[in-house]
């Protein structure tokens, strides 16, 4: 079973919220369902966005500056929607992405400082009208997702005090973890705040239903905000 045009669900929020984590479980209970889901992630998720993804997260494209790593972001999100997203789209599946536009709202604008009027722009070419049905931002206070991050990467220093490095990176994730709630803000029809400290499975349940809802709204004929190009 599928949708009738395809339902695109995207995730957003600082590192270590959950967001891999969660798009693994509501891919099985979809499946499970009978849904044909695609997951896909940004930067990259086709051929052409796998490569500029290196570039990028390698730390290439750094000495080029801001401006032009949001070109790259955007020249990726491109492909990928060209090759990937709106084909299965039209398949009428659904297509879960882990980080989308909103991404580079909050990274490239909001913390790295790139003019609105770029940031607009870029986004226009990038991606036209197709934007995300529904937007789950995982929200989770900054200094949670730094002690997640070190327990992932198996440091002992749990209860430690931050370090000078640690509290800026402190204050940047905190700037970021307001600037998607910005967006959230801004855009209630589209996105949808969920608490990144609760029980994952608790956080599954609210993200299935609210997936779910959304479906069915769009099965009665009441929903449809997205505009494809
Ligand atoms: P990734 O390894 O996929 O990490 P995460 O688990 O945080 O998603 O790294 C993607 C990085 O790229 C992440 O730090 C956010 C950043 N990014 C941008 O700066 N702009 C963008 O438009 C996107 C999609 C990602």
């Amino acid at each position: 079973m599928t949708t009738a045009r395809g339902l695109f669900v995207t995730f957003e929020g600082g590192e270590g919220a959950g967001k891999s984590t969660q798009i693994r479980l509501l891919t099985e209970a979809l499946r499970a369902d009978g849904h044909t889901v695609v997951t896909t992630r940004e930067p990259g998720g086709s051929a052409g966005a796998e490569a500029l993804r290196h570039v990028l997260l390698s730390g290439a494209a750094e000495p080029f500056g801001v401006r032009m790593e949001a070109l790259l972001f955007a020249a990726a999100r491109a492909d990928h929607l060209d090759c990937v997203i709106r084909p299965a789209l039209a398949r009428g599946e659904i297509v879960l992405c882990d980080r989308f536009v909103d991404s580079s709202r909050v990274y490239q604008g909001v913390t790295g400082n790139i003019e609105p009027p770029l940031m607009a722009a870029l986004e226009r070419v990038s991606i036209g009208s197709t934007m995300p049905d529904v937007t789950l931002v995982l929200d989770l206070a900054a200094d949670e997702g730094l002690q997640r991050a070190r327990r992932r990467a198996g440091a002992s220093a749990e209860g430690a005090s931050p370090d000078r490095f640690e509290k800026e990176k402190l204050e940047i994730h905190e700037k970021r973890r307001q600037g998607f709630l910005d967006i959230a803000a801004r855009e209630p029809e589209r996105c949808r705040v969920v608490d990144g400290s609760l029980d994952v499975e608790d956080i599954a349940r609210d993200i299935l239903s609210e997936v779910t809802r959304v479906m069915a709204g769009r099965a009665s004929g009441d929903s449809g905000q997205a505009a494809r190009s």
